[in-house]
């Protein structure tokens, strides 16, 4: 589809100099505001820049919460066919809408279809950063979520979704929220580490898009401003408990506190269910990307998490 992928970096290169880069800004900035110096960053700009790696993540800098973008392309490798590229929109001032809005960002690609042992090529998502994680989850006030997206057939971003487009294009692929949850304070902050991950899906788009545990029903089902989630569980590769709850509908505006889809799951019971001593670590929203016959673009014009716990 003629994505190009020039930003062929190893991971491991790049996480260092990114933390190295913040430490040395934030310690300019506050120097210059003990001082009374204007700060650094004045002008209005805004930056649009595409990334097409593989894996690692993207950091613009905010003076408020900070989110990292990641392609998270785990179940693809270069030179096979597909890929995708991450568009992000940051402000030269580092000020957005609200202290918890992040930057926005689209992500278009395009996969042929993968095994069925394996059918997702990747899971582009933003994490945010919040500084309450990890938190207890009886230490939880709200999780906050403000979100707006569309899906769209081509290379650029569409103003609504339409299914039967996507439909006709043979899309597969869901809008998630994540979290990732464990006993242990480390664990819990390592999407690969952590014994529950816990999804919130805001569409299941195409036959091939279901989760882990479908076969098995819904083990509960839950309301949450308007929109009946259910619950399905079940175990992935990693041995993970994997909880996702799924909306009856595609849900492109979303602005909720999901403390009760969290708080609901501790009532299972068992060892696929967390308890309100774990803790949670890790919070992102994405898109898994299964495969679809033409380049597809999934837009996050609007994003904002806040997560508080109770004092
Ligand atoms: C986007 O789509 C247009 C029209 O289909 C095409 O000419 C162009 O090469 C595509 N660009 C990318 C980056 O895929
Ligand atoms: C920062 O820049 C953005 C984009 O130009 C603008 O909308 C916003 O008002 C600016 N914020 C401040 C505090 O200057
Ligand atoms: C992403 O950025 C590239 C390069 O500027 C541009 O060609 C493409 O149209 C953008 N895609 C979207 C969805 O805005």
């Amino acid at each position: 589809m003629g994505l190009n992928c020039r930003w062929l970096v190893n991971a491991g290169l790049l996480a260092l100099p990114i933390a190295i880069t913040l430490a040395v800004l934030f310690g300019l900035q506050a120097g210059r505001e003990a001082v009374g110096k204007p700060p650094l960053f004045v002008d209005n700009g805004i930056k649009r820049t595409q990334y097409c790696q593989k894996a690692f993540g993207i950091h613009p800098e905010s003076r408020g919460l900070e989110y990292t973008l990641n392609p998270n392309q785990w179940g693809w490798s270069e030179g096979e066919p597909g890929g995708l590229c991450i568009n992000v929109t940051s402000f030269n001032n580092q000020t957005y809408a609200t202290k918890s809005t992040a930057p926005e960002f689209s992500v278009t690609w395009e996969y042929p279809p993968g095994p069925l042992t394996q059918p997702v090529h990747a899971f582009p998502n933003i994490k945010v950063e919040s500084t309450e994680f990890p938190v207890r989850v009886r230490d939880l006030e709200s999780i906050s979520i403000d979100v707006e997206w569309t899906y769209g057939v081509g290379n650029r971003t569409a103003s609504t979704t339409d299914e039967d487009e996507l439909a006709e294009h043979e899309v597969n692929t869901n809008v998630a929220i994540d979290m990732f949850l464990d006993s242990n304070k480390k664990k819990a902050k390592d999407s690969t580490k952590a014994s529950y991950e816990l999804m919130v899906w805001l569409a299941a788009i195409g036959p091939a898009t279901h989760p882990i545990g479908l076969k098995q029903g819904a083990m509960a089902t839950e309301i949450i401003n308007g929109i009946t989630f259910s619950l399905y569980v079940g175990r992935n590769s990693l041995k993970q408990n994997v909880l996702t709850w799924v909306a009856s509908e595609t849900v492109e505006k979303f602005n909720a506190d999901l403390t009760p889809l969290v708080q609901r799951v501790l009532s299972g019971t068992g060892s696929y269910y967390p308890l309100d001593s774990d803790y949670v670590g890790y919070m992102g929203l994405g898109s898994e990307a299964y495969h679809s016959n033409t380049a597809v673009t999934f837009h996050v014009p609007q994003l904002a998490i806040d997560v508080q716990r109770s004092s």
